[in-house]
């Protein structure tokens, strides 16, 4: 392994240094490049680019690898539960008995939202997505929290991430509540994180609510598998805006935001919608294939196809699974999933999708699973951002323990060189 590449730019020379990460992972050091050359390099999309070096999350795109903190996507869901999974993700371990107890009772705590909080949701119109709610509440917190806005200080970091953790699904159920008229539902912190969520969602002050161990396990999986994926979009996001040293709270709302796009998180809706439309408007699998790999039209396969992952995406095979599990449980007989499985059997076979790498993502069977226990598919991102909110929290402490510039991209600019204002009359 070499310790410093060269770049030949004409006839000058320089040298690179070369990191490797500890799974082989390579990377050229260009951060004195242009200081050095007066080039910088161009990477739309930053596909090619690595922004920081990070010890959460691994994932392996071609082999279908994906890694928390070391442990392997499969065990993690199979034996911890999604509050072990976010304490592996913040404080880099699991938690033993003691410290599990302690994070949960913490959590517990601090799950209410202040009284206030019902004037600002009264304040945005029935139909307000709950993404741009949930966000703007996000972001809101600020406002409640003074006490704990210092990113540099470590004890209110420690308060404003067990907040941000206990209010989510408060703030989450609350624009959901608002959403379809319902009263806002108080926690009940004698239930379990997701029990209490699904009690704030679906409950009424007026009947008896049981929450249902096999939607609860369900969810509390869904929550494992979303809870971080390395620099994808949203978590670039929360790193970038955090990167100017706003406070925790800002920075996640911006993720909500960036992870609401249907390119990303908000594909999950997306989903449900096109197996919907597939189902009412009687098309074929075969045709919409067809019409997701047409130039002519816009549709895609959403669930298909990821930036990272050219092979199965390792989240995507424990959903299938669970899906089928959850269904028979729950004794529904889904349409949707009729329609996902010919998808997915039908665009694996198709040259077309076989040639560029499309495999069936994280979101392709998610929204079946939340369509079965009964979530309204807009708030289906709402779920995502739930589960990834520990891998938001855990990215975002990290960037603040390592030294770091604030996040400033540049570019090649290819606008009109230097000219002259006309006065109004002759233009
Ligand atoms: N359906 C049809 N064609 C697709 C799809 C799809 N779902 N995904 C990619 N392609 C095609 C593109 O048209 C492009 O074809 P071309 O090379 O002939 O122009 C090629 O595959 C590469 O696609 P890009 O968009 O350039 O790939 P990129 O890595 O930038 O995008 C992305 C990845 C955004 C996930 C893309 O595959 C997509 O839009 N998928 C559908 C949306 C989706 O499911 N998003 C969720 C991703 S997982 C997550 O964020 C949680």
């Amino acid at each position: 392994m070499p310790e410093k590449a060269e770049l030949r730019i004409g006839n000058e020379t320089i040298d690179l240094e070369v990191l490797e990460g500890s799974e082989g992972e390579r990377a050229l050091d260009i951060a004195e490049l242009r200081s050095k050359t007066g080039f910088i390099t161009m990477d739309p999309g930053y596909a090619n680019t690595g922004s920081c070096e990070s010890s959460i999350c691994f994932i392996n795109g071609e082999e279908g690898i994906l890694r928390y903190r070391g442990y392997p996507i499969e065990q993690i869901a199979d034996q911890c539960s999604f509050i072990e999974t976010s304490y592996l993700l913040v404080y880099g371990e699991l938690p033993n008995k003691e410290q599990l107890d302690n994070f949960r009772e913490s959590i517990r705590y601090h799950t209410m939202l202040h009284e206030d909080f019902r004037l600002f949701y009264r304040a945005l119109p029935k139909d307000a997505h709950p993404m741009a709610a949930c966000s703007a509440a996000c972001a809101a917190l600020a406002t409640f929290y003074p006490d704990s806005l210092d990113p540099r200080d470590s004890r209110e970091i420690e308060i404003s991430v067990h907040r941000l953790m206990a209010k989510l699904p408060t703030i989450a159920s609350y624009a959901y509540n608002h959403s379809v008229g319902q009263p806002f539902m108080s926690p009940d912190n004698r239930l379990s994180y997701v029990g209490n969520l699904l009690h704030m969602l679906f409950a009424t002050p007026c009947e008896p609510f049981e929450v249902d161990p096999v939607v609860e396990k369900a969810l509390d999986l869904l929550f494992i598998l979303h809870a971080d994926h390395e620099q994808n979009c949203s978590t670039s996001t929360v790193r970038l805006v955090g990167s100017s040293h706003v406070n925790l709270f800002a920075a996640i709302s911006a993720g909500i935001n960036a992870l609401w796009g249907p390119r990303h998180g908000g594909a999950n809706q997306e989903v449900i919608e096109m197996l919907q439309a597939i189902a009412e408007e009687g098309i074929t699998g075969k045709d919409f294939v067809e019409r997701a790999k047409s130039r002519d039209d816009t549709s895609r396969l959403m669930g298909f196809g990821h930036r990272v992952y050219k092979n199965f995406d390792p989240r995507a095979k424990i959903i299938k699974k669970a899906c089928f599990d959850v269904l028979q449980r729950l004794g529904v007989h889904s349409k949707l999933l009729e329609i996902a499985v010919e998808l997915e059997e039908l665009a694996l076979k198709d040259e077309y999708f076989v040639e560029r790498k499309l495999y069936p993502n994280v979101d392709f069977y998610s929204g079946v699973i939340y369509n079965a226990i009964g979530t309204p598919a807009n708030m289906f991102t709402v779920m995502f951002a739930i589960g990834r909110l520990p891998g938001w929290i855990a990215q975002w402490n990290e960037m603040h323990q390592h030294k770091h510039k604030i996040g400033r991209p540049r570019q090649i600019y290819q606008g009109p060189t230097a000219r002259d204002v006309t006065a109004i009359e002759g233009r």
